[in-house]
Formats: structure tokens, C-alpha cells, sequence
């Protein structure tokens, strides 16, 4: 065997339906005084802000992030938030871009300055902060809840901003199926979508080890039997509980085996062309595993088996049509940038990661392809 390394740094993992009140537990067990709370802009109007106040006694300080992706102004307010509520308990109940926003901030305490400077995809040495941090996932697909990773949008710039370290890992995360029911089915397709590519991708990369392969193909089966039913009947409360310990397992995977092209690409475009982060994935991955195939091997073979499909690249041109995100490249990137995301994708570090080399020629010409839609039907290049 390959010598590997496993890293998970969440200490607990909470599950099943209506489980949000396990934070109550949570606030006594660690004698916690001043819990805070950061809530997607959607939830501070539902009832969950009452819910809350209940449950901890007295109304939280709340903090609201914006809907989008979170930027560097966006991490500066939830900062300055945290700031002056000084918690030694943070929740944050959100979709991938709270978690994150979240993360960043709450370190930032702990590492005061330019967020330059604790920024960078190989991980940068940060002071620990003291407050327990609990994620409580919206919806089934970062995995945010788990990995020691946060992207944060950079204007103007082709690549995001990474943060990575074992001390921005929550240190619980909160898996409840009833906190996402009403979001649009959409959302789930999306978010699901993007669960699938970090299954497929963690499996599939250079840096896949046994630990990593078992997650993954654990994540792929659940989101197989579980996510279309998700997508289509928003209240199936095991389909939802399925697809969130599914992203969850997913993101433990790629915390450690990393990612693949398709990330590589879906990249770019989010920062580029605004490009929503599932989406991108959904553009890109039947396409990428196309391009794959040769080097898949009994890996492939199995994705395809997992999905009921012939071949890995066919499963993910089907669940994606099957999902409603059969789409073009022409709805999110003209034409005439095609040259400069290709650019983009191909200095990224997850190229390297991907099990076939691919050249800037190759991925031009990947980019191209995911300009027509695939039917559901084998993807060729
Ligand atoms: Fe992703």
C-alpha cells in the first residue's frame, strides 16, 4: 500500500431529523455563556431566530450573511459581529457560504490583520481561537460543516481565496434534515450536484487513499438511491438525511484525497462569471470524467456500477439531466473567454490532482464541449 495521511479534524457529528436542539446539550455540557449566532440572510426572517432564543434562555446576538458568495467585506462584518459579541459558542446554520464566512471570521479573532495572510491553498500555520464552533448544514452539499477548508470570493480575480487549517474545522457539526426542507429544489440539485463531484473527484484523485475510497463510495451510493428522490419530493425527510451525511462523507474525503478537474474548472467560473458553484460542477463533470475514462479503471467501473449506468462519465451526464442541470456553457461564459478559463483551470492545483494529465489544449477543448448539453446520454469528446 501507498504510504497516506488521513486528516479529520471535527470531533463530533450529530444526526437525524430535529437534532438542531442537541445544541442546547451542547451549551450546558460546555458551560457556554455567550453563544452567538450566524444565520443565512433566508432563516433571520423564519421562525428559527425564536427557536433559537428559547432554546439558549435569552436571544442570541445574530449576525445575517448576506445570500451569495461571501467576499472579503462580507468576512469583515461578520468579524467586526463576532467582535463585539465575544462568544465563547458560535452556531452557524447556513448553506456553504455562512459555513465559510463563518470560519474565516471566527479565526480572524484569533489571527488579527490582513486575511492575506492566514490565505493560501497549501494551508497556513493560525492561532487557535477558543469558542466552540457548531455547523449546521441548510443543505446537503460543501460539506463545509467538516473540512478544514473555507473559499472566499476575491474581486476581480480568477482564482478564490483559500483558507485551510485544522483550526477553522468546526468542532461539531449538526447534521438535520428538517433545517433545509423548504429550500427550492433547485438548491438541492445544485448542492447535491456539487456533493456528487467531491464523491467522484476524492475517488478518482492521485491523492485517493483506503480511508478516502470508503467515504467516497459511501457518499456516492447514498447520493445515487437518495438525491434525485430529494430533488423531486422536498419533504422525504430520509432522502434529505441521506443526502446531508452523504456531503458530509464526501467532504471528508476530499479534506484529505482533494479534488479533481472538474473543481479546477468550476473554479474559474465562479470567480469569473459569477457562475453558481453546483452548476459550474454540473456544467463540467460529465465532460471531465469523459476525458478520464482512460485512466478510471476498476474505479470507473465501479462509479458506473454505484450509479446504474455503463461508464462514470454516462451516471453523471444522467443524474445531471435527471436533476434539471443539463445546461450549456453559453448561459455562464461567452464564448470569446473560453481561452482565458482554460488558462485558469489549468494552473489550478487540482489539475494536478486529477487522475489523467491534462494539458491546456485538453481542457480548451473540454470547455468547448460543455458548451452543448448531453442529453443524459454518453458525453464524447
Ligand atoms: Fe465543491
Amino acid at each position: 500500500m501507498t504510504d497516506f495521511t488521513f486528516v479529520h479534524a471535527c470531533r463530533e457529528i450529530a444526526a437525524g431529523a430535529g437534532r438542531l436542539e442537541y445544541v442546547w446539550d451542547i451549551t450546558k455540557r460546555h458551560g457556554a455563556r455567550r453563544p452567538m449566532v450566524i444565520l443565512d440572510t433566508y432563516f433571520a426572517a423564519t421562525d428559527l431566530p425564536a427557536r433559537l432564543a428559547a432554546g439558549f434562555g435569552a436571544p442570541p446576538p445574530i449576525h445575517a450573511i448576506p445570500a451569495g458568495e461571501p467576499d472579503l467585506a462580507t468576512i469583515e462584518a461578520c468579524r467586526a459581529a463576532m467582535a463585539r459579541a465575544n462568544p465563547d459558542l458560535i452556531l452557524v446554520v447556513g448553506g456553504g457560504s455562512a459555513m465559510d464566512c463563518a470560519k474565516v471570521a471566527r479565526i480572524l479573532l484569533s489571527n488579527p490583520g490582513d486575511p492575506m495572510a492566514i490565505a493560501g491553498p497549501a494551508g497556513v500555520r493560525m492561532a487557535p481561537h477558543p469558542s466552540l464552533l457548531i455547523a449546521a448544514p441548510t443543505t446537503a452539499g460543501t460539506g463545509s460543516e467538516v473540512s478544514e477548508s473555507a473559499i472566499i470570493g476575491k474581486p476581480g480575480a480568477a482564482a478564490k481565496l483559500i483558507f485551510r487549517s485544522p483550526e477553522i474545522t468546526p468542532a461539531i457539526a449538526i447534521l438535520d434534515p428538517l433545517l433545509g426542507i423548504t429550500a427550492p429544489a433547485s438548491v438541492t440539485a445544485a448542492s447535491g450536484y456539487d456533493a456528487v463531484t467531491h464523491a467522484v473527484e476524492a475517488y478518482t484523485s492521485k491523492m485517493a487513499n483506503p480511508l478516502t475510497d470508503l467515504l467516497a463510495v459511501s457518499a456516492m451510493e447514498r447520493l445515487a438511491q437518495n438525491l434525485v428522490r430529494a430533488f423531486l419530493v422536498p419533504t422525504d425527510l430520509d432522502a434529505r438525511m441521506a443526502c446531508l451525511l452523504a456531503a458530509t462523507e464526501a467532504a471528508m474525503a476530499f479534506n484529505s484525497a482533494n479534488l479533481g478537474l472538474a473543481h479546477a474548472i468550476s473554479g474559474p467560473m465562479s470567480a469569473l462569471h459569477h457562475t453558481p458553484h453546483g452548476l459550474a460542477n454540473a456544467l463540467a463533470l460529465p465532460w471531465t470524467m469523459a476525458f478520464n475514462a482512460p485512466e478510471l479503471g476498476a474505479k470507473g467501473t465501479r462509479i458506473a456500477a454505484l450509479f446504474g449506468a455503463a461508464t462514470a462519465a454516462e451516471a453523471m451526464s444522467r443524474l445531471r439531466h435527471d436533476l434539471g442541470l443539463d445546461l450549456s456553457l453559453d448561459r455562464f461564459v461567452p464564448p470569446e473567454a473560453l481561452d482565458e478559463l482554460a488558462l485558469s483551470a489549468s494552473k489550478s492545483g487540482q489539475t494536478r490532482m486529477n487522475p489523467r494529465a491534462a494539458t491546456l489544449g485538453d481542457i480548451r477543448a473540454i470547455l468547448e464541449a460543455m458548451r452543448g448539453p448531453t442529453s443524459g446520454k454518453q458525453p464524447r469528446l
